[in-house]
């Protein structure tokens, strides 16, 4: 959950998605500019921090960057638990790991915190020649469950920066003070609020 002060503000952020879709390289290229073309699969997840300014806010991402492997699915709640937002990652040459994306989504909508950002990734947007989801499909099904989608690239950097900077955009820069438990606040007349004692 993000949460703030100052204009600080901490948010958790999740990659969820398929083997291979590319989660860890959207997360390298956002974090340290960088990409490598045969990385191997995540084992469990990864954590890493990134600092982005956006108006007149820091906003301070803890990503989590799960596994694919269908064997570390158990461990998926632990890391969206709480998250402000999920960046969902579909490979765009890969119909599976699209069908695997919204699998993802439905489990969120049902499970995950429900003010959650949700964003699509449509990666590896730069082997175009070997599409295999169309984009307005990927558009259509994105605006019908209400998810921030882009096409993006790790390995050219295409709209990878935008991705993030977007879903910092998106957090709410002021949070509500959390109430006590059973706590319930009343609107009464200011006179009587400050003479009042208190917890009768
Ligand atoms: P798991 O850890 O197995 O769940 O996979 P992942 O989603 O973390 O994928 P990863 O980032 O490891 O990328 C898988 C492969 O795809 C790697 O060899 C990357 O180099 C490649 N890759 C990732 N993003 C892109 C991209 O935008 N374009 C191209 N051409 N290749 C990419
Ligand atoms: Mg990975």
């Amino acid at each position: 959950m993000a949460s703030s002060g100052n204009n600080n503000i901490n948010a958790k952020l999740v990659l969820l998605g398929d083997v291979g879709a590319g989660k860890f390289s959207l997360v390298l290229r956002f974090v340290k500019g960088q990409f490598i073309e045969f990385q191997e699969s995540t084992i469990g997840a990864a954590f890493f921090l990134q600092t982005v300014a956006v108006n007149d806010a820091i906003v301070k991402f803890e990503i989590w960057d799960t596994a694919g492997q269908e064997r570390y699915h158990i461990l998926a709640p632990m890391y969206y638990r709480g998250a402000a937002a999920a960046i969902i990652v579909y490979d765009i040459t890969d119909q599976t790991s699209f069908d695997r994306a919204k699998k993802w989504v439905q489990e969120l909508q049902a499970q995950g915190n429900p003010n959650m950002i949700m964003a699509l990734a449509r990666n590896k947007s730069d082997m175009l020649d070997a599409r295999k989801v169309a984009a307005e499909q990927a558009r259509t099904y994105a605006k019908e469950n209400n998810l921030f989608s882009m096409e993006t690239s790790a390995k050219t950097a295409n709209n990878v920066n935008d991705l993030f900077y977007e879903i910092a955009n998106s957090i709410p820069l002021l949070q509500p003070a959390p109430n006590p438990t059973g706590m319930v606040l009343v609107d009464r007349p200011a006179d009587r609020a400050t003479s009042a004692s208190c917890c009768s």
